[in-house]
């Protein structure tokens, strides 16, 4: 199988690049991400805070959780319903950060994403998938911008979708989570040593996706 592992901070542009190159190289693209936002949607669902480590572990006994792939797109169904709606509403993005910090949901994860690369030509992209979920992956790549930058993508993706917010809001946000993600115990957002770093600060969307898909290429070729 061919696994294809793409790292980095909030707002680097992982996954518009991780879907592109997936599509131009035949593979599956997997948002682990959206995994994470899952967990925290069936969480906060259940009435339960998304720190309480014990009643989300209770909880998790009951998620189900299948990945499909409709028209091209990934959706996760939680339980029969789909939660891909609400995976990118601004308050779960923080949701999923904490809930991604509880060793318990980790596992769970974790398993699922090496039982879906076992099995499948798949592209993911996470923080920990090079370093952790699958250190032997065919090529790691792990992708950065300043924070400024991360801050300046995301605030213009939400003003296009009409959310309310200001720049500053946006920055702080960023700065948290690349806080937490990368101080939890487990698994923290880190740069694998065999990952071929990215700085996309000054780079289009297209650049990044062309050089994405010339170190692939040479490293599975
Ligand atoms: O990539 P994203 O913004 O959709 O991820 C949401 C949160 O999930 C992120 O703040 C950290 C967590 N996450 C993780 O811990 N490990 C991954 N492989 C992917 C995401």
């Amino acid at each position: 199988m061919i696994n294809i592992a793409i790292d980095g901070p909030a707002g680097a542009g992982k996954s518009t690049i991780a879907k592109a190159v997936a599509k131009k190289l035949g593979l599956i693209y997997l948002d682990t991400g959206a995994m994470y936002r899952s967990v925290a949607y069936f969480v906060l669902k259940k009435g339960v805070s998304v720190s309480d480590e014990e009643g989300v572990g209770r909880v998790l006994k009951e998620l189900e959780m299948d990945i499909r792939y409709e028209d091209g797109a990934q959706q996760i169904y939680v339980c029969g319903e789909n939660a891909t709606p609400y995976l990118r509403e601004p308050h779960m993005s923080k949701a999923a950060s904490d809930v991604s910090a509880l060793p318990v949901v980790r596992y769970k994860m974790v398993e699922l994403q090496r039982e879906f690369a076992k099995t499948h030509d798949v592209v993911l992209d996470g923080r920990d998938i090079g370093t952790f979920v699958l250190p032997d992956a065919n090529c790691k790549i792990f992708m950065t911008a300043s924070p400024e930058e991360r801050a300046q993508r995301r605030f213009k993706e939400l003003a296009e979708k009409g959310v309310e917010c200001t720049f500053e809001e946006v920055l702080a946000d960023i700065n948290k989570r690349d806080y937490n993600d990368s101080h939890r115990a487990v698994a923290p957002l880190k740069k694998a040593e065999d990952a071929v770093e990215l700085d996309t600060t000054h780079l289009t969307a297209d650049e990044v996706a062309e050089k994405v898909e010339s170190i692939v290429k040479e490293k599975i070729k």
